[in-house]
């Protein structure tokens, strides 16, 4: 039966706080969440190359949101669903502990001015939220083209006392969405590529 965009939305109304987030899927399997989904470029991909993986894009721009609903319906894609809000609101009270393989955040807003550095997502309390919700042995994967804003994560992960000990750096392996050349084969990445912008990655296991 092919899929209605009401398959793939996720509607928050209908989602009880600390969730079996394997309702949301028509089959079982471990679960991945794309932080900031935008268009759903590397969610179609990567979820085409791994059926067996069921996919949660979070996105809080309506535009973006439907235009991934959209693209998953058309592809019928039955492992991935899209959900509109605060993916850090989300994580915090619906996602249970140990819950989540992989966390994938790739180009977020990099909030630039000094003043609004406190709504990056790299901030101790949105990293120890993922941190709970990442089964052990789980990866957080960060890319971005923002060198300071790199800088910045890369210093509250090896230097935060309550962060550093949690996770282990381990090599940013090539997603299955990524074309020759690319990391992570994300709309942000292959729109910075064209203006050849330096892509900067991490991978954090945890511990
Ligand atoms: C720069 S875009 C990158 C999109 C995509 N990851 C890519 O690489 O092409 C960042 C996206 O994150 C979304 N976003 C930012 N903060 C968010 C949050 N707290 N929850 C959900 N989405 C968020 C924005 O709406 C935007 O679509």
């Amino acid at each position: 039966m092919p899929l209605t965009n009401e398959d793939i939305a996720v509607d928050l109304d209908k989602c009880p706080e600390n969730m079996d987030l394997s309702t949301l899927f028509g089959q079982p399997g471990p679960i991945e969440i794309e932080i900031g989904s935008g268009k759903g470029t590397f969610l179609l991909n990567q979820a085409k190359a791994h059926p067996q993986t069921n996919f949660l894009g979070i996105e809080w721009a309506n535009k973006y949101y439907q235009l991934s609903v959209d693209r998953m319906r058309r592809w019928n894609m039955t492992n991935v669903r899209v959900l509109r809000t605060d993916a850090v609101d989300f994580i915090g009270r619906y996602v249970p502990d140990q819950a989540i393989e992989t966390v994938h955040i790739y180009f977020p807003d990099p909030w630039p001015k000094t003043r609004h550095h406190k709504r990056r997502f790299f901030n101790p309390d949105p990293i120890l939220a993922v941190h709970r919700c990442l089964k052990v042995g789980g990866q957080l994967r960060y890319a971005t083209d923002h060198a300071e804003y790199f800088q910045w994560t890369c210093d509250i992960i090896r230097n935060n006392e309550k962060i550093a000990p949690l996770f282990q750096e381990v090599d940013f392996a090539p997603t299955q969405a990524a074309d020759e050349g690319e990391w992570v084969g994300s709309n942000f990445e292959r729109k910075y590529a064209i203006e050849g912008r330096s892509v900067y990655r991490l991978a954090l296991v945890k511990k």
